[in-house]
């Protein structure tokens, strides 16, 4: 079965790391692995050739696709735009038409990076965790949204949070398989202590919990949990939280993985097709000069073979590869230390390539 793959490399650094993944895919490609790939604009890209961030043919590529491999969107020539054409509506436009409701986001230390990390070696050596974020509802797409003249006559911005209880009970139910695959904890994020989604969300996945007896369910008001992931990062095994929580609160978890630039992630519809990005962003500041470190780009690919094409072998040995690459010592600049060599975002990706052809 020929596995499709839709490249959509987007603005700032995500052609350039997207084109590292790439050169995995020829490895594996040549290989005989039965891959095809095309690429389609989104974000500002897709604005700039289509006048629009998620352009009509890129989410028919989409669509007829297995998985999608995703850069990053926006830039600063962006931000005037009105925010239905703005770059991040591509992103989350694709989300939503494509029912990727589970967004999975490991953060994982790797021992040679523990330096790198901003907290100190002991407090993340040997971390993993797997923060589980809802992706297609929450405050992000709650409506009624947008401004209104108040009774005073001010004018106000107003944003709605929901959650209604199946979509609550569908997550909760991916963090639940999930834990039980690791360490058989999780921890439900929320802030039921003011929120009445909240409110609602922990007494939806307390009620799933009887269905998983093996595991190990608590809850964590999310400013608490904010703290405790630089306090005690290790109590973690698993997280699930909500859109809002999740994005500020796996930005949080990058840095105890030594860089944002390491943190891959999976985002899955009901039926494990996916789309695969790493978390951060497209860097408008170090475009086109081969500073960007593409491994977060080439752990999604690894994702992406493990969750949508079950090839846990394929995932295996490029997360093995890019170990190799960084026990070799190459350090792109933002997990440099004193003293490493800094290499390019091509350089790493060839080092990634080589490690994996020697394997
Ligand atoms: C992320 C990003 C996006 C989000 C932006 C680009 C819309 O921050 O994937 O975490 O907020 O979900
Ligand atoms: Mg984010």
């Amino acid at each position: 079965m020929t596995m499709k793959i839709a490249i959509l490399p987007g603005d700032g650094i995500g052609p350039e790391i997207c084109a590292e993944a790439s050169k995995v895919l020829d490895v594996l490609r040549a290989e005989g692995l039965d891959v095809t790939t095309a690429e389609a604009p989104i974000g500002g890209a897709g604005y700039d050739a289509a006048g629009h961030p998620l352009p009509d043919a890129t989410l028919a590529l989409a669509k007829s696709s297995d998985a999608v491999l995703m850069g990053a969107v926006g830039g600063p020539q962006y931000d005037t735009l009105p925010r239905a054409l703005r770059p991040e509506q591509g992103i989350l436009g694709i989300r939503k038409a494509l029912g990727l409701f589970a967004n999975l986001r490991p953060a994982l230390l790797y021992p040679e990076l523990a330096s790198a990390s901003s907290l100190k070696p002991e407090v993340v050596a040997g971390l993993d965790i797997l923060i589980v974020r809802e992706l297609t509802g929450d405050i992000y797409f709650g409506q009624p949204r947008g401004r209104r003249t108040n009774a005073a006559g001010e004018v106000e911005g107003f944003d709605t949070m929901h959650y209604a209880v199946p979509e609550i009970q569908r997550i909760a139910r991916v963090a639940f398989e999930a834990a039980r695959k690791r360490g058989g904890k999780l921890c439900s994020v929320d802030k039921a202590n003011v929120l009445d989604t909240s409110i609602l969300w922990r007494e939806t996945v307390t009620a799933l919990a009887v269905e998983y007896p093996d595991v190990a369910l608590s809850h964590m008001y999310v400013d608490n949990a904010a703290m405790q992931l630089v306090r005690a990062p290790k109590q973690f095994d698993v997280i699930v939280t909500g859109n809002l929580f999740g994005d500020i609160l796996s930005d949080e978890a990058s840095m105890l993985a030594g860089s944002i630039g390491m943190l891959p992630s999976a985002s899955l519809d009901a039926n494990a097709k996916g789309l695969y990005e790493p978390i951060h962003g497209s860097a408008p500041d170090i475009v086109g000069r081969d500073i960007a470190n593409p491994l977060a780009t080439i752990l999604s690919l690894a994702l992406m073979f493990r969750h949508t094409f079950a090839r846990e072998d394929v995932a295996r040995r490029i997360e093995a590869a890019v170990r190799a690459a960084l026990e070799r010592g190459m350090r792109t600049a933002d997990i440099a230390q004193r003293g490493d060599a800094v290499v390019g975002t091509r350089a790493m990706g060839d080092a990634v390539v080589g490690a994996l052809r020697a394997a």
